[in-house]
């Protein structure tokens, strides 16, 4: 395993190829863990939201898990409108399955998305696709449900309120509650003007379905902190921040392409992997978009 553990090159050409370079280990993993122990090893190895905020990720977890109701969803936020960014869409590229694979393994009891943008994400979307029908027709997905959602091209798209309300047909305006406390497709806590109906299948009762929405990224290093252990995991990036992160560098570069560093990454380090060494001198001025160092 190395630093570009996120971002297989050559990309994952089908679901043969995927499991052909050791896909799906994390999944048989999660397979022999309660839910409980999944959240815990999630918890150990100290992974962060790679959305922006960077929220603990095992914490987000167990609030969504300990938020009872019978249906619960599992969101992918693959939105990314921020200006020059294309982190997520590179991890797509690469290897969809591995997305995939870690949405199976917080394994929610009902329906899930996966959400694109719509335009930006057009090359992405049917990659999407085809990776969750192979991995269904394998029975890979546990019986879930997954659906690929594409949205429009506002930046508040990806907030993840305003993202539950385009899955369910809506404008991208956020909602006023958290998605654990006011999920998809959520009949209550009835909210005057957000207040809708029974879904099909629910006989007069309300339920709030916590819905845990994550990052592409973040979901993507699941399968590989189950498959290889926290410790692994931790052996990258800082003791508050464990593990890699995808930066993306735009402008006069040589590759113009993603580039995986350890987390809290130096910005020389990001600009080595697009530019020739030589060309990397000191910077002039720098604009991060998370947590870098000059
Ligand atoms: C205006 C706005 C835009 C956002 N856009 C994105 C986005 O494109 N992708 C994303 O993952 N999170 C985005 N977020 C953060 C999400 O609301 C949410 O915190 C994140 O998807 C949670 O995933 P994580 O815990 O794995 O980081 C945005 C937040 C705001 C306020």
């Amino acid at each position: 395993m190395t630093e570009g553990f996120l971002l297989a090159d050559p990309p994952v050409a089908s679901l043969d190829d995927f499991l052909a370079r050791g896909g799906c280990v994390g999944l048989t993993r999660a397979g022999e863990l309660d839910p409980d122990q999944i959240v815990q090893e999630v918890n150990l190895a100290g992974l962060r939201g790679r959305g922006g905020a960077g929220f603990r990720c095992g914490v987000k977890w167990t609030s969504v898990q300990r938020g009872g109701e019978r249906d619960h969803y599992v969101v992918c936020n693959a939105a990314e409108g921020e200006p020059a960014t294309f982190k997520d869409r590179a991890l797509l590229r690469a290897n969809p399955y591995q997305v995939v694979e870690g949405l199976v393994d917080r394994r929610a009891r009902r329906r899930r998305g996966l959400p694109g943008r719509e335009g930006q994400f057009r090359a992405g979307a049917p990659r999407l696709s085809r990776a969750v029908d192979e991995m269904a027709a394998a029975g890979l997905l546990a019986g879930l449900s997954l659906r690929v959602v594409t949205g429009p091209e506002e930046y508040l798209f990806g907030e993840e309120k305003a993202l539950l309300e385009v899955i369910e047909g809506n404008d991208p305006l956020p909602r006023w509650m958290p998605p654990y406390l006011h999920g998809l497709f959520a009949t209550a806590p009835q909210l005057a003007w957000e207040s809708h109906g029974l879904e099909a299948g629910h006989h007069g009762e309300h339920d709030s379905n916590p819905t845990l929405v994550n990052n592409a990224e973040t979901l993507a290093n699941v399968p590989h902190i189950l498959a290889n252990g926290a410790e692994w995991f931790r052996s990258m990036g800082t003791a508050e921040s464990p593990g890699t992160v995808i930066c993306t560098v735009v402008g006069d570069v040589e590759r113009p392409a993603s580039s995986r560093s350890r987390w809290v990454p130096r910005c020389a380090t990001c600009l080595s992997v697009a530019v020739r060494p030589a060309r990397v001198g000191r910077c002039a001025a720098c604009s991060p978009g998370s947590p870098i160092r000059c």
